[in-house]
């Protein structure tokens, strides 16, 4: 079994998450994610990994669909929503940089850019040799990643937030061009027992060009790797906020 050291940023605000954001991510990458399964002819009946899964909302729609679905994530809070969004699916909490599965999936997917949460190429290869050895032979991984044009926008401004009664919160972004790195940053002020108490979250992500990924996937020995753009078309050279990368694990026997 392995021992996993829980330090997740959110579980701090996976209320939030689940509540504002889940769904909505979940409705963008859907149609894309949609078109590219059929298109690598994964069936209903097929069993996929969802890494990085977070609420869950996109495991309930693709159960939905007649996929069998294992989601997998560092966060314990988030995968509390998960198993109460997709009750049929199979969660296991777990770093994605350390997991370790028997060769069993058809596909791993991970939507959003759930992957810019690596910090370097590194880490990144550590995760794609994991997604490897989770799939059976000709199987397929397929993920989304932001590139640098895409968090170029993120200047500072506050993006998103509300005011209940009992809580407030807001999102403010912004992008460090010089070392690379964006940040999102979540600030949640909770009443407790008649307190108002404030956390501040700060996420980091960073950004990667597609001929980095497309290196590293190959050196660990995916083939025929694809760059889709955030409708699932292939990608163009104006594709530079947001691409999908589809590559087979090929095993000559
Ligand atoms: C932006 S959310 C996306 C969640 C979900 N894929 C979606 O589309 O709604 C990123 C997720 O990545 C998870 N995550 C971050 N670092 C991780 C790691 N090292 N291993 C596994 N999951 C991780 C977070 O806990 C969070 O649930």
């Amino acid at each position: 079994m392995v021992k996993v050291e829980i330090d997740s940023k959110y579980d701090s605000w996976a209320k939030i998450y689940n509540q504002y954001w889940g769904l909505e991510y979940c409705q963008h990458n859907l149609p894309p994610f949609e078109k590219l399964l059929k298109q690598y002819n994964i069936l209903p009946n097929a069993k996929l990994l969802d890494l990085c899964c977070g609420t869950g909302h996109m495991a309930q729609h693709l159960i939905n669909q007649g996929y069998q679905v294992t989601g997998l994530d560092i966060s314990e809070s988030m995968l509390q929503y998960a198993r109460k969004n997709a009750p049929n699916a199979n969660f296991i909490l777990d770093d994605a940089r350390f997991f370790n599965l028997p060769s069993s999936f058809d596909t791993v997917i991970s939507p959003s850019g759930s992957l810019n949460h690596f910090m370097s190429l590194e880490e990144l290869k550590e995760v794609f040799m994991r997604v490897y050895d989770a799939l059976l032979d000709n199987g397929v991984f397929l993920f989304g990643l932001n590139l640098e044009e895409g968090y170029k926008s993120w200047n500072g401004s506050l993006t998103d937030g509300d005011v209940q009664d009992n809580y407030a919160w807001a999102c403010c972004d912004s992008y460090n061009a010089e070392e690379k790195i964006a940040q999102f940053k979540i600030t949640i002020f909770e009443l407790v027992e008649n307190v108002w108490q404030r956390l501040d979250i700060n996420n980091l992500v960073k950004p990667y060009a597609p001929l980095e990924i497309i290196s590293i996937l190959e050196n660990i020995g995916f083939t025929n790797i694809s760059v889709y753009d955030q409708q699932g078309n292939l990608a163009g050279e104006e594709c530079n906020r947001f691409a999908i990368f589809a590559g087979f694990k090929f095993v000559n026997k």
